[in-house]
Order: C-alpha cells, then sequence, then structure tokens
C-alpha cells in the first residue's frame, strides 16, 4: 500500500515538473518570437523613418512614392517637412526630387504645388537652354515648346485644307492633320449649334514660315518680346498641323476673343473635341507665353479632358503622364 502511494506521488511530481517544463518552453518561445519580430521590425525602413520623426501616414506615403535610395538617404538625416510636402503633391515625380529642392532654395519658393509644375516643365531652367527632341511617334500626343523642338524637315503626314467656309485667307493656305480635321468640323459644327461662327486665322505653319514670323518680330520687338509671343523655328505648335488659331465671326470686330462668348464656349467644350487651350491665362510662367485665347491644339479627346478637368497645361500633363 505504502509503495503504491510513493510510487503515485512521484509519477505526480513528475507530471508537475513535465507541465512546469512546457509552460516555460511555451512562454520562452513566445519571448522568442516576440524578441525576434521586434527585433526584424527596427530593421524596416518603416520603423527607422518613424523614429526620425515622421508619422504613421507620411512614413506610408514616402514609402509607397519613394525608391529605397532615396529612402535611405531620408534616414540618415533629421526629418525633412520639405520633403514631405513635396512627396504629397499630386505631380511629385521622383527623379525631379533633387531639382524642386534646389529651387526652393534657389528662388526661395514656398508654394510646392508650383515648385513641382515648374520643375516638371523644366522651367527652373532658361527658355531653350536646352533642345530636346519631339517624340513625333506620339502623334496628337507630341509635345512642342521652348524646350521639345521638331526638325526642320519634320512635315506632318496627310494634312488636308480648311475650307474657306472655316477659313480666312487662300484656298489651300489653311491645313490640318487630316485627324485633327475632322475633329476640328466637330467642334465648329457644335459651336454652329450653339450660334457661335468660328473662323481659322492660321494653322499648320512650316519651320521657315514660323522663322520668317519669329525673325520680323525679334527684328521689330526685340528677342524678349518676341519670345513671349512667337516660337523660335522648330519650337512652334503650328509645324505640327495639330493647332488652329481661331476667331469668330458673331462678335463685335473690336472684341478682344478672350472676352467673347465663343471663347467661353469653346473653354467649357473644346476639350470634348479634343482640342485644348494651350496658353492659358496665369501661366505664363510655365508655357514661356503670354495668353493666348486663339491658339487651340489637338491632342485628342482624352489627353484634353484630363487637361481640362485637372486645369493644367499640356507641359504638365506631359511632363506627368508621359514623360514621367
Ligand atoms: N504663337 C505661338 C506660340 C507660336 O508662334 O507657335
Ligand atoms: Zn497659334
Amino acid at each position: 500500500m505504502v509503495k503504491k502511494k510513493k510510487k503515485k506521488i512521484r509519477l505526480k511530481k513528475q507530471a508537475y515538473y513535465l507541465l512546469a517544463i512546457l509552460v516555460f518552453g511555451v512562454v520562452g518561445i513566445i519571448l522568442g518570437i516576440n524578441f525576434y519580430n521586434d527585433f526584424t521590425y527596427k530593421q524596416t525602413d518603416e520603423y527607422k523613418l518613424m523614429s526620425k520623426g515622421y508619422s504613421l501616414d507620411e512614413t506610408k506615403i514616402l514609402l509607397d512614392k519613394l525608391s529605397a535610395d532615396t529612402i535611405l538617404s531620408l534616414i540618415e538625416k533629421e526629418k525633412d517637412e520639405t520633403v514631405v510636402g513635396l512627396v504629397k503633391e499630386k505631380y511629385f515625380l521622383e527623379k525631379n526630387l533633387d531639382r524642386y529642392l534646389a529651387y526652393i532654395l534657389d528662388e526661395e519658393e514656398e508654394d510646392l504645388t508650383d515648385v513641382v509644375a515648374v520643375v516638371n516643365v523644366g522651367a527652373d531652367k532658361k527658355w531653350y537652354e536646352e533642345e530636346l527632341e519631339t517624340d513625333i511617334s506620339l502623334k496628337e500626343k507630341m509635345n512642342v515648346n521652348k524646350f521639345y523642338a521638331l526638325s526642320e524637315e519634320y512635315t506632318p503626314e496627310n494634312l488636308v485644307s480648311i475650307p474657306l467656309d472655316y477659313s480666312y485667307g487662300d484656298e489651300g493656305s489653311n491645313q490640318l492633320i487630316d485627324y485633327a480635321y475632322d475633329k476640328f468640323i466637330d467642334l465648329w459644327q457644335a459651336a454652329h449649334d450653339e450660334g457661335f461662327y468660328l473662323m481659322v486665322t492660321s494653322s499648320y505653319r512650316d519651320y521657315a514660315s514660323q522663322k520668317d514670323i519669329y525673325d520680323y518680330r525679334k527684328a521689330t520687338q526685340g528677342e524678349r518680346k518676341a519670345d513671349e509671343t512667337a516660337a523660335r523655328p522648330g519650337h512652334s505648335e503650328h509645324q505640327t498641323g495639330l493647332v488652329v488659331d481661331m476667331t469668330s465671326t458673331t462678335e463685335p470686330l473690336d472684341t478682344d476673343f478672350s472676352e467673347s462668348e465663343a471663347y467661353k464656349w469653346l473653354k467649357e467644350h473644346a476639350h470634348e473635341f479634343g482640342f485644348i487651350e494651350r496658353y492659358p491665362e496665369g501661366k505664363t510662367y510655365l508655357t514661356g507665353y503670354s495668353p493666348e485665347s486663339w491658339h487651340w491644339r489637338y491632342v485628342g479627346v482624352e489627353a484634353a479632358t484630363v487637361v481640362h478637368e485637372e486645369n493644367i497645361t499640356y507641359d504638365e500633363y506631359y511632363a506627368f503622364y508621359i514623360a514621367k
């Protein structure tokens, strides 16, 4: 009897030991996992950014928008509020980050939306400072401005004449690329249905005629003034065959087109036909040109709708959505 009892007690003890080992084991494993998790979390960029003072939201947007190399450089210095502000900008492009920061310093510019826009379109450089080749394979989406240029030889294919019902000048003197012409006619008709009678005053211009226009203005007004209103040869959108300068016969003769009802209608509806106002009021610092209410560029309905809805210039559109 006594033997049996002793054996029972021994068994009970062993069970307790086993249980204790099990409990310690489990606790140990849990602590180990926690330690491991903690250790690995501390190696993450998220942890490192947050320990520099970036909030969780800021950290998430930085990780979303920036490459590993840029994150590394942020981790190596004090929290940079300007970078956070820039990254939050809708049209932020990481490849331009250093130029945004340089522009802010050089120009003491505080409006980050403007900083991003100026640098994206290249206007942190002097106009014509660098010459880039226009990518003509983009067709109606090609960009021609004070940096992007067409060659002297470039002539668009499939130019068609705009009949004198819709244009001033001699028969055949106004031309557009065929697909832009078709959309121009749709636009013209829709404007006409609203009581406006649009007339084209200029459209396709070859390199040589643009040179004549620019040289004349330069000779009569000086280079600075000429550059505000006329493109240098190769840099004119008119050479693309995708542009119409328009006026309206429905307004009194002395009406400035920008004050006309026809212009107001175009501003609301031209994008539905793929046309955009290329040099709007208040955007000279981005386009390099004084406002031209008469100059409408065909870019296709999709791009025109984005430009219209986001209220951006084509230069900004091109930088963000095409060249990236
Ligand atoms: N007037 C526009 C900018 C041109 O010359 O193309
Ligand atoms: Zn024009």
